[in-house]
């Protein structure tokens, strides 16, 4: 691939100020929840009769403030997706890129719609859609960066490894598995109920992150690009567990009544955010692995299955 693929560095700028600004909505969505204030206003598209960009700021207060504002930056973040697909459709070589950004719009339009939905028809299964589709829209975003990035239009640094196979795979289980992680934890949070399951899957998930990241540094390699996510990955499992524990404290223990609100909703929403931090960490891992490992040549050639070098 040659540099002139490279969209610009404004359409990366712009991927990643829609980064940022998703994490933010995320943690605000999260905060929203974690108050209680997700009804607080009842209405939509319009903010208790009124058009949702010319709220009166002074009648921001209590739960309202928390609601309008998740709303206010969900349309910030849906203008930045719409800028950044239009760039793309227009200075993207990279046809499938186009596409990418395309879908990140349709997307980002799906969960406006159902974020509305949910407030109208007050449906708890439509909350929790909207908390995976979230995290879906994350790792979207994460993506567009990546693939809008110098790194992804210059020739990539190869590294062969017999057991590049097995690298990607476990790249790959363990980003899906933090996925799923996030749906079990988004129906203990809108239902109260799953908790058994969200935490057999957070060991399934700390068992897999360990083993990658074990397996990574066991490589010895000299590409930062592998590395880096991999000791960051091992650092915000330890994290959200942590996390996790507070969360349960705060929702399911007595112990949580000795706990200032403030440091509950502090706990529930890091959690939040942390999951998708491990998401996308592990996203970006997982598309570098694809890009940076190999099959050495040597064993190609030999004409055997790249699975039998596999240690
Ligand atoms: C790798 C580990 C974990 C990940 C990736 C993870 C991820 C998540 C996510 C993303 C949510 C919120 C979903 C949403 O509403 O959008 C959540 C909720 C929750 N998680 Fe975890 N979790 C992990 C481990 C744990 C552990 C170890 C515990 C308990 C000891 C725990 C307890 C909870 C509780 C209580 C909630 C509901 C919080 C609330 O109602 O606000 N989690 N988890």
């Amino acid at each position: 691939m040659s540099a002139d693929h490279f969209p610009s560095a404004r359409v990366h700028r712009v991927a990643l100020v829609n980064a940022v600004a998703t994490l933010l909505l995320l943690f605000i969505g999260g905060l929203v929840t974690s108050k209680g204030a997700g009804l607080a206003v009842p209405d939509w598209p319009t903010t208790f009769g009124y058009n949702m960009f010319l709220y009166p700021w002074s009648k921001m207060i209590g739960g309202i403030f928390y609601e309008h504002s998740h709303r206010l930056v969900a349309s910030a973040v849906g203008l930045l997706t719409l800028t950044l697909a239009f760039w793309l459709w227009l200075r993207e070589q990279r046809k499938w890129l186009r596409w990418l950004g395309a879908a990140a719009l349709a997307m980002v339009v799906l969960q406006g719609v159902i974020g509305g939905l949910r407030v109208i028809l007050l449906e708890e299964t439509l909350a929790i859609i909207h908390a995976c589709l979230a995290q879906a829209f994350f790792a979207l975003t994460v993506s567009l960066v990546l693939f809008t990035s110098q790194e992804w239009t210059r020739e990539p640094q190869k590294i062969e490894l017999s057991e590049a196979a097995r690298v990607r795979r476990l790249c790959v289980l363990t980003t899906a598995m933090i996925y799923l992680q996030g749906f079990f934890g988004a129906v203990v949070r809108y239902t109260g109920t799953g908790i058994q399951l969200h935490l057999l899957v957070a060991a399934l998930v700390a068992l897999h992150v360990a083993l990658l990241g074990a397996r990574i540094m066991r490589l010895r390699l000299n590409e930062v690009k592998l590395l880096r996510p991999a000791v960051i990955l091992m650092g915000l499992l330890i994290l959200q567990l942590a996390l996790g524990l507070g969360s349960y404290i705060g929702k399911f223990t007595q112990l949580g009544a000795f706990l200032p609100l403030f440091a509950i909703v502090a706990l529930r929403t890091t959690h939040v955010v942390a999951g998708a931090l491990m998401l996308v960490t592990s996203l970006a891992l997982t598309l570098r692995s694809y890009r940076h490992l190999t099959f050495p040549h040597s064993l190609l050639r030999q004409g055997l299955p790249p699975e039998q070098f596999s240690v």
